[in-house]
């Protein structure tokens, strides 16, 4: 794969020498969907397929990139200048907003780099294809300015380039999950402090199954940032009764249900319930997972699916096809949806021995359901964005 993309780098920008390769992965959360900007807590853990990049240092100020998964996009180039987003400019206006976030933030970048990037997530899917390229630029201006910078502060301003560059209000879970992945764990996030734990994840005879709906997002960014607004007006309306909250993952189901008939609102109370109530299985979830109770976890699994379809109403008909086939199918401990909804992918967790038998038992249904064919992925938990080495 990487000897492949170096060949491609070399005849595309015409060049012969030294190159740097880097990998961003991919993310899947396994429950606490929809908490991260509600100041809760998050369980994602980092894929061990996402974006690959190839990249060589420049003398002066320009960029140039190419991507191998949107070539009709071509070669786009910029300077570090020239940093506006360009409608046209398509998927490079990821790495624009990051350099932008970057020189923001005081870091002197003036020098730029040739890139060739390659992803294997397949885009819209829901498994942060966007964060895994913010995490790649983020890693490669850190490695090739000499930049005095960690982790954290490089995802905070991935974050910052996706909200303000790009124009999705997104969490910062995407960001944290893919930066600070770590192979064969998920990592419990307080999205509110940023303090944070790994668990390692080991299932007893079981896997972690992605499948992807293959229905695009379309409007969903729009719709995501409703649902966001919903849950701050919710803190709004607590507020101005005499509670004194930032956020709704403050606060503890019991805590909500003393003070929520202030929300009159029936679909900011529908939202916020969601929001409370999912924080709360979070952290029961990983309590079950780290004691051995897989069976408890994949319960909470299916409740979290059935809070976002019914309360926070992100699932739509094809995530909750994908779903109701995988509770009937056998060996599955837990199904969900993953990510922000509305398509994308479900999460599961299946007994090794029933994997081939899920799969086809549930893509039947599926698809007939749906008339759409799912894809299916035993995902491996990896580590984060890094540089892979010098060729
Ligand atoms: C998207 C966002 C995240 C998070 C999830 C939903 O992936 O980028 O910040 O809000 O949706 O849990």
């Amino acid at each position: 794969m990487i000897e492949k993309l170096i060949k491609e780098f070399k005849k595309i920008y015409n060049y012969e020498g030294k190159v740097e390769v880097f990998f961003s992965p991919g993310r899947v959360n396994l429950i606490g969907e929809h908490t991260d900007y509600n100041g809760g807590f998050v369980f994602p853990c980092a894929l061990n397929f996402g974006t690959y990049g190839v990249a060589v240092k420049r003398e002066d100020n320009r960029f140039r990139m190419y991507s191998m998964n949107f070539e009709n996009v071509g070669i786009k180039e910029f300077t570090t200048d020239e940093l506006v987003y360009k409608k046209e400019d398509d998927w490079v206006n990821y790495p624009k907003g990051v350099i932008k976030a970057f020189k923001d933030a005081g870091f002197n970048i003036n020098k730029g780099f040739d890139l060739l990037i390659c992803g294997t997530i397949p885009n819209g899917a829901g498994l942060s294809s966007s964060a895994s390229l913010e995490l790649l630029i983020s890693v490669i201006l850190k490695d090739f300015n000499n930049l005095d910078t960690d982790m954290v502060n490089m995802i905070k301003l991935s974050q910052k380039a996706e909200n303000e560059f790009i124009g999705v209000n997104c969490g910062i879970m995407d960001q944290f999950a893919i930066g600070m992945g770590k192979e064969n764990n998920a990592i419990l996030l307080d999205c509110n402090s940023l303090e944070y734990k790994y668990a390692p994840i080991s299932l007893n005879g079981a896997s972690v199954v992605i499948a992807n709906t293959n229905k695009k997002r379309g409007l969903a960014d729009s719709k995501y940032n409703e649902r966001r607004a919903s849950c701050e007006a919710a803190v709004k309306t607590l507020n101005g009764n005499g509670i004194n909250i930032k956020y709704l993952g403050e606060l503890t189901v019991d805590e909500f249900n003393k003070v929520k008939h202030f929300i009159t609102d029936p679909e900011q109370l529908k939202r916020a319930t969601h929001a409370v109530t999912e924080n709360a299985r979070t952290q029961e979830a990983v309590k079950k997972l780290n004691a051995g109770d897989i069976e408890g976890f994949g319960k909470l699994m299916n409740q979290s699916h059935i809070s976002l379809r019914d309360d926070y109403e992100v699932t739509g008909v094809e995530l909750d096809s994908l779903v109701g086939a995988a509770w009937k199918a056998p060996g599955v401990i837990g199904s969900r949806m993953t990510g922000a909804g509305f398509g994308g992918c479900t999460v599961s967790i299946v007994k090794d021995e029933d994997i081939n038998k899920f799969i086809e038992e549930v893509g039947k249904e599926y698809k007939e359901k749906t008339g759409l064919t799912a894809d299916f992925y035993v995902a491996k938990i990896g580590d984060g964005s890094r540089k892979l080495g010098e060729f």
